[in-house]
């Protein structure tokens, strides 16, 4: 009897036990469900229980440690997010603490780059660091991607403004002769270039000037002009007595039976009694022989005239007398009417070959008769 109840209580100790242990285990499984959420940047360890951070390089803000992705990085452990890439730095794999500076020749313009880029011609990144790639002064260029220096311009080209990638030729009418030409210099007073590209430029050949320093190219002297040496800054005016008929060459002198005023550009030559007294005059002159048988032909033409007005008279007074008529005038000299009348009674007399107006009667109507 008394060992049943040892045995009852046995039972019931052991179904105690039992209910203990399986309400413990229950309310083990509630805490876990329910109690644990680690902050941002820590997760749960199950092998030492709590929340531990992430390390470097991996973040979170609930659940698994991350790994930062490419282009960004976490240097401190524990935290949330990942940070992207500063300009001038990349970072090409995942999972990093830091960031790395683009190298020589290259840049990365924007946060968070995954590559850097090589710098497009026209500028360049000497050193590697966090520096952008940058344009190529004036005066120089760069003609290739990634570069770390930049060339000087030539002699006879430049490049006006930064980040060039090639430098150009000066115009004509300019040079450079040194090297890392920002402009080009226009041709001086004197001298001139025809050619892109100059290093210099060439003095005016003879009979050619240039007055003004401009990218003109040196002038032709007009005519009549002319000048000597290289380089001129203008043109001489031919001098009287000579011409100059190409600028190029010194006056030539004026030749026989020709004038050369100042400025000629050929001789003018004199014709026939016409000749040159002075080659350096303005015109040819009339001769002193001209002059005499020009005085000898006036002199003739007057004796010539007063012999045949002489003849004419006595011819006319020979008409009158014949015609009976002087002396009915009673006067010794005729006049104008007096010859008309005789030509009148010569007319009546029957000669018809001079045209005479006539009146009514046949007779001839004169005033004055
Ligand atoms: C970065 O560079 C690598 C190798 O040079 C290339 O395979 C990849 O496509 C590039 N990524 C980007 C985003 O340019
Ligand atoms: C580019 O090259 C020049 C020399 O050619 C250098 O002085 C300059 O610092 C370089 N630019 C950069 C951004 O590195
Ligand atoms: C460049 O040209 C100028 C003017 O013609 C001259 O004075 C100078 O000596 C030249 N310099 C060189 C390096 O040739």
């Amino acid at each position: 009897m008394i060992k049943r109840q040892i045995n009852l209580v046995r039972l019931a100790a052991a179904l105690i036990a039992q209910l203990l242990i399986s309400t413990a285990s229950l309310m083990s499984a509630s805490d876990a469900a329910t109690c644990v959420e680690c902050p941002a940047g820590r997760v749960w360890n199950l092998n030492e229980p709590g929340c531990t951070k992430c390390p470097q390089g991996r973040c979170t803000d609930v659940g698994q440690c991350a790994r930062c992705p490419p282009g960004t990085s976490q240097a401190k452990p524990g935290q949330r997010d990942c940070q992207p890439c500063p300009v001038g730095m990349h970072q090409p794999a995942s999972g990093q603490a830091g960031c790395t500076a683009c190298p020589a020749g290259e840049e990365a313009p924007s946060r968070g780059a995954i590559n850097c880029t090589e710098c497009r011609p026209g500028f360049n990144k000497s050193e590697s660091g966090a520096q952008l790639c940058g344009a190529c002064p004036a005066g120089s260029y760069s003609d290739e991607l990634a570069s770390l220096e930049c060339q000087l311009c030539p002699p006879g080209q430049f490049s006006h403004t930064a980040g060039q990638s090639a430098c150009q030729p000066c115009p004509a009418g300019t040079f450079a002769n040194w090297t890392g030409a920002s402009a080009c210099v226009v041709c001086p007073a004197g001298r001139d270039q025809k050619h892109e590209g100059g290093l210099d430029c060439q003095a005016c050949r003879r009979g050619f000037y240039k007055a003004y320093p401009a990218v003109d190219d040196c002038k032709l002297c007009q005519p009549g002009y002319y000048n000597r040496a290289e380089g001129s800054l203008g043109c001489l005016a031919c001098p009287a007595g000579y011409y100059c008929p190409r600028p190029w060459v010194d006056p030539e002198s004026c030749p026989a039976l020709s004038v050369c005023p100042a400025g000629s550009y050929e001789p003018i030559q004199c014709r026939g009694p016409f000749l040159a007294a002075d080659k350096s005059s303005n015109a040819c002159q009339a001769t002193a022989s001209l002059y005499a048988v020009l005085s000898a032909s006036a002199i003739v033409s007057v004796i010539v005239g007063l012999a045949v007005a002489g003849y004419v008279r006595a011819w006319r007074r020979r008409r009158r007398r014949r015609a009976g008529l002087v002396d009915a005038s009673g006067a010794g000299a005729a006049d104008f009417s007096d010859s008309m009348t005789a030509a009148a009674a010569s007319a009546t007399a029957g000669n018809e070959r001079m045209p005479l107006i006539k009146g009514g009667d046949g007779g001839p109507v004169y005033s004055g008769l």
